[in-house]
């Protein structure tokens, strides 16, 4: 479909912050689109949070443009806020302050504010209404700290790190509410650490690095552009790892002692003598068939893609925070 103007609800081209001699962001652009749940991803100190408070107009930045809803959160940063919802930091909040009292304060101070009593159920707060914030453990800090930042019913809400703390169930119920909340018509954008978080969540996503955007597009095009390796893992000897190492798209086959090879006959892992092969494409059907084709039946075998995660610290992992070269320059596939 192609994209009107309109579509875009957020776009911030060449940011620049710096802190003392600390270059937190350097040269980030991205578009944000209506409906979008777009994640940002990055190691600890990358510069997301810096990028994320300018957006909302929280930071002044030094250099660089930003729209967001059409505006200019420097300049008309009153019609902003009102548009917008976000996290708050945990400080922001008086320890002494009730649940209830925090959200009744909070639609006090906005027009057509979400009927909290809602809020409250739908975060699973109802039994904690009027316990004190600072009683509050980790997870349901932060689930209040969620609820606040949806009390305007914001067309865009930021989400900083937001089920840090959370268990898994309430990291799930999260995810579906955001999804919700998505599906309402809000756009949502979410720095978050949780590589399946992002996959699971994340309509696009962009990894910044040492404040610079060194990759972003869908989970499925990260997955893929960083090398759309499949894993073909299958028993067998010498003869069916050359024969493999034939097969179109192949780009190494190697015997691995380790490699396991799933079994559900034998209900689980078999060890021995597995074949590891990597390259693009429908290899593991290639691979079969070849091997069927010389009367050569695997065993078994399991395919794997890389996972978000892979693609992540493919790209994260081996980076000293302090270098300044060249952050794109393509890697191996290896994970
Ligand atoms: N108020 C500040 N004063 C000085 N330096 C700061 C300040 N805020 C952030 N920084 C520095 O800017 C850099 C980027 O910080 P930022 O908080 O944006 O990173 P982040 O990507 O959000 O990291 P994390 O994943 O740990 O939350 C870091 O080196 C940090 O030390
Ligand atoms: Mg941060």
């Amino acid at each position: 479909m192609p994209m009107t103007p309109n579509d875009v609800v957020l776009a911030v081209e060449d940011l620049r912050k710096t802190y003392g001699a600390t270059r937190a962001v350097d040269g980030v652009s991205f578009e944000v689109r209506r409906g979008e749940i777009f994640g940002i991803l990055g190691p600890n100190g990358a510069g997301k949070t810096t990028t994320v408070e300018c957006l909302q107009g929280l930071r002044r930045p030094d250099a660089g443009e930003i729209r967001i809803l059409g505006l200019d959160p420097a300049r008309d940063l009153a019609v902003v806020k009102r548009r917008i919802g976000s996290q708050l930091q945990e400080s922001a909040l008086p320890d002494r302050i009730k649940v209830w009292e925090a959200l009744d304060l909070f639609s006090a101070s906005v027009d057509g504010a979400a009927p909290w009593e809602s809020l409250i159920d739908d975060w699973g707060l109802r039994a904690k209404r009027n316990a004190q914030f600072g009683s509050l453990s980790g997870g349901q800090k932060q689930r209040l700290l969620v609820a606040l930042a949806l009390v305007n019913r914001p067309e865009v809400v930021f989400l900083d790190e937001m089920t840090t703390g959370m268990d898994p169930v309430a990291r799930r119920v999260a995810w579906s509410l955001i999804e919700r909340i998505r599906d309402d018509g809000a756009t949502v954008v979410l720095v978050t650490h949780f590589m399946d978080e992002a996959e699971r969540l994340c309509d696009r996503a962009a990894i910044i690095q040492a404040g610079k955007v060194v990759a972003i597009g869908t989970p499925d095009e990260l997955r893929s552009t960083h090398g759309d390796t499949v894993t073909v893992t299958f028993n067998g000897d010498e003869k069916d790892r050359a024969l493999a190492a034939k097969v179109q798209g192949v780009e190494s086959a190697t015997i691995d002692e380790t490699a396991a090879v799933v079994s559900p006959s034998a209900g689980a892992a078999s060890t021995e003598g597995g074949i590891e092969a990597r390259g693009r494409g429908p290899i593991g059907v290639r691979i079969a068939a070849s091997l069927a084709k010389a009367g050569r039946e695997p065993a078994d075998y399991a395919v794997t893609r890389p996972t978000l995660e892979d693609v992540y610290l493919a790209i994260t992992g081996d980076v000293d925070a302090d270098e300044d070269t060249d952050r794109h320059a393509a890697k191996g596939a290896t994970p």
